[in-house]
């Protein structure tokens, strides 16, 4: 495709909409870079040199900056992957494969929830690679943690009509959702291969039982005809991103739980659950995949509490099969994106999450008990206890974690707060209450382990700045915003339990030669169009790397994977490495630890198109497209972007 013909389609866009915040932003940042550039700049040049020099004799500032050929974007209807010469990719596992030796191999004309429940589940996105065994730091073996977030029916089954799924379409669907944890190998030739009879592989789907913990557990709120006890529920659904624990479990995060729940519009208006509900978006008739059709669960008018009991955190530990997963309910109810952990300097963990809805918040929670390293079972519930946060950006640079707790500040009987598992169970409420500031849908949030800044990816909100629709403020600064940006989170004495931060914007996405664009100020004609900022990464030089989705119609690319320095005089020179398949977003950007292999998802490819007029036929070229999982490595071995 020409190159040429798509850089001529920036331009012209460029010329659509100026912003006029910009210079505010440039000027507040520089500003403060003159005070905190002794302290925090020099501080983390040093980490960066002592973490990343080891045996070779580099300097700080070239391992700190990726080195690769940058791939050019793709049009969206471009239906293969590009990575930099020097670089391949193979499809590690995809949708359907057979996750036991007795697990049917996939069949596409008789699909059954029986076999899909033992299959490689469908929309792969989060990626966790946890070494095995447990406590090594192998990069050649591990398990991989896989998300299904949700399941496309048009392009999953033939003659597929929304309006009347069959019971066998609704049930391979459910068995498609939740997770896949399944053992993973590098040969000696660097080929990675998913091990089928591992006896670690286990699928955990939208029937699995899962415990309810914390504040909300046996609430009122969460009990069903099903389950009185309020303390275990059936499945996981909706799981976008996540994060892994140091003591080596998993967090998965519930998204959008709400569009399973069917028929909102015949709930009784004067319930007081009605608010709950409608805060957190239920639809008001059929859902979109018709699940209530067959099980009363997700029809909220029959079963209204059913709705409470997702939207939540949920940990699993992939090391042990058996293990029941758990909704850690003190993390709080929302549209969960993901959670990603850093321990404080006195050993509290700090999970940082985003609410990925328009005008919603960024949130973190702080636990009461503290990380030990030596004693894996004893970190098993610290998720249970603690203070959660929503964020408030002040237009000045600071910011302040607001303290979402029962019986304080507006948390109160009188605002409808009986108990704590109120203010979980309903959390944007009380976001709403204490003064949290409205982002542009809050994506992964994630501490970089080299400088120890967090990350906040905002995706998009073309509804800011609209009629009726809350304003633009520093944070968010740009009206209609389509492309998204991220911003730089600094902890006050870079301790992540802190209540206070300052914060800056590191960059303002879109295409380069668009003037409302920022690239943490560095020279906007030599760095990549990026849209739609979605899951983040880091390398072990603490390099940012960006994955995202909607870029396709942010910019009229295709969604790819970015990395960019977050310091020295390359902050900001944000450059593509990889670029996605017609209709597909890229999620889950996952490096072993010797940075040798990259594990990217490639989620819903030929989404667009259905199955019988399919857009895609990624990867294999034949038949239907698969969301499936890519390795990515350097031909001659070196560590990705070295
Ligand atoms: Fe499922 Fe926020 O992306
Ligand atoms: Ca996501
Ligand atoms: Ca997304």
């Amino acid at each position: 495709m020409g190159g040429h013909d798509e850089k001529d389609k920036w331009i012209v866009r460029s010329e659509e909409g100026v912003g006029d915040t910009f210079d505010a932003i440039l000027e507040r940042r520089l500003s403060r870079r003159e005070v905190l550039k002794s302290a925090t700049i020099a501080s983390s040049v040093a980490v960066i040199g002592s973490v990343a020099l080891g045996a070779e004799t580099a300097s700080a500032q070239r391992i700190s900056t990726p080195q690769f050929a940058r791939v050019e974007p793709t049009p969206p209807e471009f239906d293969d992957i590009k990575v930099p010469e020097g670089y391949y990719t193979r499809t590690l596992i995809r949708w359907g494969e057979p996750l036991s030796a007795s697990a049917p191999v996939h069949n596409v004309w008789e699909q059954t929830p029986e076999a899909q429940s033992q299959q490689f589940g469908y929309n792969c996105d989060f990626l966790g690679y946890l070494p095995l065994p447990l406590g090594a730091n192998s990069s050649t073996r591990g398990l991989l943690v896989v998300n299904h977030e949700y399941t496309n029916e048009e392009l999953m089954f033939p003659n597929y009509d929304p309006k009347k799924p069959t019971r066998n379409q609704v049930d391979v669907g459910i068995a498609a959702h939740g997770v896949s944890v399944v053992e993973i190998q590098r040969a000696p030739d660097g080929t990675w291969s998913y091990v089928r009879n591992s006896p670690f592989n286990r699928r955990i789907t939208g029937e699995t039982p899962i415990r309810i913990s914390g504040p909300a557990a046996g609430h009122p709120l969460m009990q069903t005809s099903e389950d009185p006890t309020g303390t275990v529920v059936r499945g996981t659904l909706n799981n976008c991103a996540g994060g892994k624990t140091p003591w080596g479990t998993v967090l998965t995060a519930e998204e959008n739980f709400h569009q399973y729940f069917g028929n909102f519009g015949k709930f009784d208006k004067n319930d007081p659950r009605y608010a709950i509900h409608r805060r957190y978006g239920m639809p008001a008739e059929q859902s979109e995949r018709g699940w209530e059709l067959y099980h009363s669960r997700f029809d909220v008018a029959r079963e209204p509490n059913e709705g409470f009991r997702h939207g939540w955190m949920v940990e699993v530990d992939p090391y042990d099969p058996n293990m029941t997963p758990v909704k850690r309910t003190a993390l709080g109810r929302f549209r969960h994106e993901a959670a990603t952990i850093g321990i404080a300097p006195d050993g509290r963990v700090v999970a940082y999450m985003g609410d990925d809805a328009v005008f919603e918040y960024v949130y973190k929670f702080v636990t009461k008990g503290k990380y030990n390293p030596s004693d894996r079972a004893a970190n098993m519930n610290l998720l249970d206890e603690g203070t959660l946060y929503a964020a408030r950006f002040n237009d000045d640079g600071s910011g302040d974690w607001l303290p979402l707790v029962f019986g304080q500040g507006p948390l109160t009987a009188e605002n409808g707060f009986n108990s704590q598992a109120e203010v979980v169970i309903n959390a944007r409420r009380a976001a709403d209450l204490v003064g949290a500031t409205k982002m542009d849908r809050p994506e992964d949030v994630e501490p970089n382990p080299v400088n120890k800044k967090i990350y906040v990816a905002l995706t998009n909100n073309t509804r800011r700045g609209t009629e009726g629709q809350p304003g633009t403020d520093k944070a968010n600064p740009r009206a209609k915003n389509q492309a998204g940006h991220v911003i730089e989170i600094t902890e006050t004495n870079n301790d992540y339990a802190s209540t206070t931060f300052r914060w800056e914007m590191f960059i303002i996405a879109g295409l380069p030669s668009d003037p409302t664009t920022y690239f943490a100020g560095f020279d906007k004609s030599k760095v990549s169009p990026i849209g739609a900022p979605d899951n983040v990464a880091f390398d072990n030089a603490g390099n940012l790397w960006i994955a995202t989705d909607g870029a396709p119609r942010a910019i009229k690319y295709n969604d790819g994977l970015f990395a960019v320095p977050v310091q020295g005089p390359q902050r900001g020179n944000l450059q593509q490495f990889f670029s996605s398949v017609a209709g597909s977003e890229v999620c889950g950007p996952e490096f072993t630890p010797d940075n040798r292999t990259l594990f990217l998802a490639i989620q819903h490819p030929g989404e667009g198109g259905t199955f019988e007029k399919p857009i895609s036929t990624w990867p294999d070229r034949v038949g239907l497209p698969r969301p499936s999982v890519i390795t990515i490595q350097a031909f001659d071995n070196r560590p990705i972007g070295s």
